[in-house]
Formats: C-alpha cells, structure tokens, sequence
C-alpha cells in the first residue's frame, strides 16, 4: 500500500429522531506519508465524523454503514472500519500510531492530572521504555511546542496553564509518540485571536520538523493555504471537489467552493467591495435528497442538476470535481486516456 490512509467510500450514519442521518456518504480520501491535506466545508459537512470514523470513535446511535479505511499500520495495512471499536487492535493504533488534537484542549487533558503525568501516558502504554525515558521524552515533547520552562510546567495541573499553553500541552500529548497520523479538528477555532495565530504557527513549523502526514481540518479557507499541500472540500456528506493547494486557489472549479473562497477575506482581497456569502444552508443529512446537494444554493445550477447525482472526476490532472459543469471536460479526457 503506498498512501499511508486509503479510505474507500465511507459511509457513516446515525439514527436520529428525524430518520437516519447520513453524516458521511461516500467518501474516498488519500494521504501520502508526510502529507498534509486539509479538510474544508461548513458546519455539518461531516468533516468531524470523517476523523472520528478514522480514530475508531463512531459509537452508537452512529454506525459505519460501509466502506474500508486502509491505514498502513506498523504492524501491516489494516482496515479500520473492520475492527471493533475499543478492541485490541485498534487502541494499540490510537494515541501512538495516529493521534488527534481537538478544538477544546480539555477533552484531552484529564483536570485532576499533572501535565506530565499525562504526557508519558501513551509512552508507557505504547512503548515499552522506563519512566525515566518517558519523562526526558515528554519534557523535550513540551519543549518542542514552544513551552517555556518544560520541567516546571511538567508538575503542573491543566488549569495552570493558559488556554494557549493547554492547547500546545494537548500537542504535544498527540506528538510524543511521533504517529504517522496527526488529525488535528479545528484546532484554533475556540482560541482568541493573537492565541489563534500562534498555535497556526506552531502548526506550521510542525508541518516541518514533524514526519508524520497531517489531516487538518477547518472551516476556514484562509488557514489552508499556508498549511496543506492538499484540500478536500466536503459538502453535505460528501466530497465535491479535489486538488492540491495551489490549483484549488487559482482555478477552483466546483460553485461550492468558488462561494466558500469569495467568502474568505484575505482571498476575496481589499477590493471586494462586501465580502459574499453563499445564501442558503447545509440541507439536514436525514434529508433525501435527488441529484447534486448543493442544486438548491447553486447560481448554476441545471436541470440534470436535479436529477443525477454528479459522481467525483477527474477534471484536470490530480484536480476532481463533483459538478456536471465540469463532467464533458472530464469524459473528454476519459476518452483521449
Ligand atoms: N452523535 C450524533 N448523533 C446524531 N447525528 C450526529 C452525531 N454526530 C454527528 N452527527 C451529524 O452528522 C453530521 C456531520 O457532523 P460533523 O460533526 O462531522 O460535522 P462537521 O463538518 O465536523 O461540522 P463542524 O464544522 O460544525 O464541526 C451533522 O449533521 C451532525 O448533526
Ligand atoms: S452539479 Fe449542478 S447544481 Fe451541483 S454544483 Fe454543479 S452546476 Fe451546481
Ligand atoms: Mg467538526
């Protein structure tokens, strides 16, 4: 297996009082060792659950309804969609090999524990070293997210810390056991700003002493350029749109995502004269919905629109689409392959 994560049409549901939810709904993601792809969509997308699913943590009223998700463990390609959730194989998996920082630091910090305490925990469980070696690893482990006096803050609880400090403490939880896979959901959205922009740094200086591959995921498009090599935008459940950072900047090619980036001030630029919204929202994932989900919000929106689902396709080399704006171009191309 050459991706280190190869997710083949995932499909993840909850039942709800309104019927069953369909949060993901058919998804294919890829990410090569040392990537960094970023995960882009509004709220409900269904970015959340894509992470979850990867990290074992669907539980009831939530179910993977199908799909594989191919992870390129250490112990040799292993689909995690087929193990049991809580089981051996999968809590060797997590924590170590692929790790998640969250929006709030203190889903991951435990209040009534010492920082460093909690820091050598995935140590002890996932490698068989000392606690002496395990304390030297997670003070450097503090020291590389730019934690200041390591060994002090090492005997301190979460609530000393500020929420800036949490947030890299929780980083550097996720660090320690260097996994292959950093999933790191919003990780700044609940910071103030100035605090915002440092952890972004951080990130951005991770992205290059860290080896591992990194999926972020975020609502904001501004973030992405200066953080992934690849996006994914999700829409409803789904992926519409495909490409490597730069080509998704200059030629995005799905209307979702031409909204989503004139909605995005620093790309929108000083001489948008008001910075647009996509009108509308994110149709419920209990709705059944014929044809392409986004029809309803689309200016260009068709009358096949309505009526087929756009399936995601090759538009340009590396660069897909799930729009029929786009599909004679991509058969075209079919043909002459
Ligand atoms: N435990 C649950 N029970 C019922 N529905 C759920 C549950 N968890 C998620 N969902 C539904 O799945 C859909 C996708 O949710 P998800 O959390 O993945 O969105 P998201 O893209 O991460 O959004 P946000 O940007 O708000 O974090 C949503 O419509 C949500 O209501
Ligand atoms: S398939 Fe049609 S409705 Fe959907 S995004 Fe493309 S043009 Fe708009
Ligand atoms: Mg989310």
């Amino acid at each position: 297996m050459k991706d280190l994560l190869d997710i083949r049409d995932l499909r993840v549901n909850f039942m709800t009082e309104a019927g069953i939810a369909r949060a993901v709904d058919g998804i294919d993601v890829s990410i090569a060792p040392g990537q960094t792809l970023a995960i882009v969509g509004e709220s409900g997308c269904g970015k959340s659950v894509t992470s979850r699913a990867i990290m074992g943590l669907i539980q009831p009223p939530g179910w993977i309804e199908g799909g594989e998700i191919w992870f390129a463990a250490r112990q040799g390609p292993t689909d995690l969609a087929q193990l049991p959730p809580n089981g051996r194989q999968i809590n060797a998996i997590r924590g170590s090999e692929i790790t998640m920082i969250f929006q709030e630091p203190m889903t991951a910090l435990n209040p009534v524990l010492k920082i460093g305490a909690q820091i050598m925990e995935p140590l002890l469980l996932h490698e068989k070293i000392s606690k002496s070696e395990a304390k030297e690893r997670a003070i450097a482990s503090l020291a590389a997210v730019g934690i200041s006096s390591p060994g002090q803050r090492f005997d301190e609880y979460p609530h000393n810390l500020s929420g800036g400090m949490r947030q890299r403490a929780m980083i550097a939880m996720a660090l320690v056991c260097n996994p292959s896979l950093l999933i790191a959901d919003e990780p700044t959205t609940a910071l103030d700003v100035t605090i915002q922009a440092q952890v972004l740094d951080l990130m951005k200086d991770l992205r290059r002493d860290f080896s591992g591959a990194i999926m972020f995921i975020t609502h904001d498009l501004g973030v992405v350029a200066t953080m992934a090599d690849h996006v994914m935008v999700m829409y409803r459940g789904k992926v519409v749109e495909r490409a490597a950072v730069r080509d998704l900047y200059r030629h995005p090619l799905h209307p979702y995502t031409q909204g989503l980036l004139r909605s995005v001030p620093s790309i929108a630029g000083r001489g948008a004269k008001r910075l647009a919204t996509i009108e509308g929202s994110v149709p419920r994932p209990t709705e059944r919905i014929r044809g392409c989900a986004f029809a309803p919000r689309c200016p260009h929106a068709m009358p096949v629109c309505k009526q087929d689902t756009p399936a995601l396709a090759p538009v340009q080399q590396d660069h897909r689409a799930a729009c029929f704006l786009h599909h004679a171009v991509a058969e075209e191309q079919a043909h002459a392959a």
